[in-house]
């Protein structure tokens, strides 16, 4: 059933208010189609959890929240298990369940708010692990002809906070499901500095999955703020990938800064240290701001609007332009 005039509030993690002209959720594909018959000449937007969202504005349109659920084993072997997931799931209820079943892979990337569908879209990672280290396949519903599709690893063009979905297929289809690929012999994956160090201090020498997500969840709670209670959307911006020689440059003016090996010989840098670096880390204008603890994330407190955050990371990519030379690039999606 379509409704009018919804107030989105609680439907982004950045707690903005503005409202959907037409709204509806959907629970299976008949459903979306049946909507999909509706839509008219309206502009659409798909929406999971509203955690990469920012709303600058009303959405003249009609948005869609995706509440397909499901949890099935499609193959078994041995050493894997291969698990389709519904693309309304809530992604960290996903997490849990898998650790409960001892089924690895996903760990690492515990507490990431959000949908199960929206994790292929900007290939979602955290503490050295991205989707597209377990991803095998997904279904998606073309907009236009209503057909299934199906795209597996290399078909989603993957890359660092990117998909083919954000690129020359955007907003061409609705995501319905995700198969995973998970371990039932384990790798563990702890290379990750501040694991490392939330093992030592926990005195665990060998970690289960569960030692995993459980320091994943300490590690996050302690400098990410809860969207319930500051309205966020995670990182604001993508850590730059920029040539060795801009490198050298900063080492110029500092003498030790965070900076990771990244793809073709570029290297990534840290965009909070960027940011903090520029003397916006724990800025407060009114009730919007940069969070104290990471800089990289812009917060709500309460009742600020989105074009104000909007102009914030404005002024911040400017700033830091000025001072580094680089250019910073939104990670959230911008309504
Ligand atoms: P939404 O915000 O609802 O949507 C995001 C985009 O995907 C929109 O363009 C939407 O139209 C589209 N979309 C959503 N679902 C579908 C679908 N089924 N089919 C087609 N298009 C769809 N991200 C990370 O990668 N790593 C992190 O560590 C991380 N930490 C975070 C911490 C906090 C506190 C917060 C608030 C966010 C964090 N994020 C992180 C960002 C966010 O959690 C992820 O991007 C998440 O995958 C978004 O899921 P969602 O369902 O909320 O997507
Ligand atoms: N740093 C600062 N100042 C800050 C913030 C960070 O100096 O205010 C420095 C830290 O000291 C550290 C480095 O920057 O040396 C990296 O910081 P951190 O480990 O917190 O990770 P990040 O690069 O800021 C990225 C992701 C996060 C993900 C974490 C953990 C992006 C844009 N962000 O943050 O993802 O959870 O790594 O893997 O890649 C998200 O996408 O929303 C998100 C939260």
């Amino acid at each position: 059933m379509i409704q009018e005039n919804i107030n989105l509030k609680q439907h982004n993690t950045f707690g903005i208010e503005v409202n959907a002209r037409r709204f509806a959720t959907f629970s299976s594909i008949e459903e979306l189609r049946s909507l999909l018959s509706e839509k008219n000449d309206d502009s659409l937007l798909i929406l999971g959890g509203g955690s990469n969202i920012l709303f600058t504005k009303d959405f003249n349109g009609l948005v869609i929240k995706n509440e397909i659920k499901g949890f099935e084993i499609v193959d078994e072997t041995e050493k894997f298990v291969h698990v389709k997931v519904g693309a309304g799931e809530v992604w960290h209820e996903f997490v849990l369940k898998c650790i409960e079943l001892d089924y690895g892979g996903v760990e690492n990337l515990s507490l990431i708010p959000g949908s199960v569908g929206a994790s292929p879209m900007q290939n979602i990672g955290a503490y050295g692990t991205e989707i597209k280290d377990i991803f095998i396949q997904l279904e998606a519903y073309k907009i236009d002809t209503g057909e299934i599709h199906i795209f597996n690893n290399e078909d989603c063009e993957f890359g660092y906070r990117e998909s083919v979905f954000k690129k020359s297929l955007k907003d061409q289809y609705v995501i319905v499901s995700v198969t995973y690929r998970l371990t039932k012999e384990h790798l563990i994956n702890s290379n990750y500095g501040a694991i490392e160090n939330e093992l030592t201090k926990r005195g665990i020498t060998h970690a289960t999955i569960r030692d995993i997500s459980d320091s994943v969840i300490a590690i996050r709670s302690s400098k990410l703020p809860d969207p319930k209670k500051i309205g966020n959307a995670g990182s604001f911006f993508k850590n730059p990938i920029v040539d060795h020689k801009i490198v050298k440059e900063i080492a110029k003016n500092y003498h030790q800064f965070p900076h990771y090996p990244a793809p073709n010989g570029k290297v990534k840098l840290a965009a909070g240290w960027l940011i903090e670096q520029a003397g916006w880390k724990g800025k407060t204008f009114g009730n919007f701001g940069v969070h104290k603890l990471q800089a990289l994330v812009l917060v709500n407190y309460s009742e600020s609007k989105g074009d104000e955050i909007y102009d914030l990371s404005t002024r911040i990519i400017t700033s830091v332009k000025e001072q580094f030379g680089i250019t910073l690039e939104r990670e959230v999606n911008i309504i």
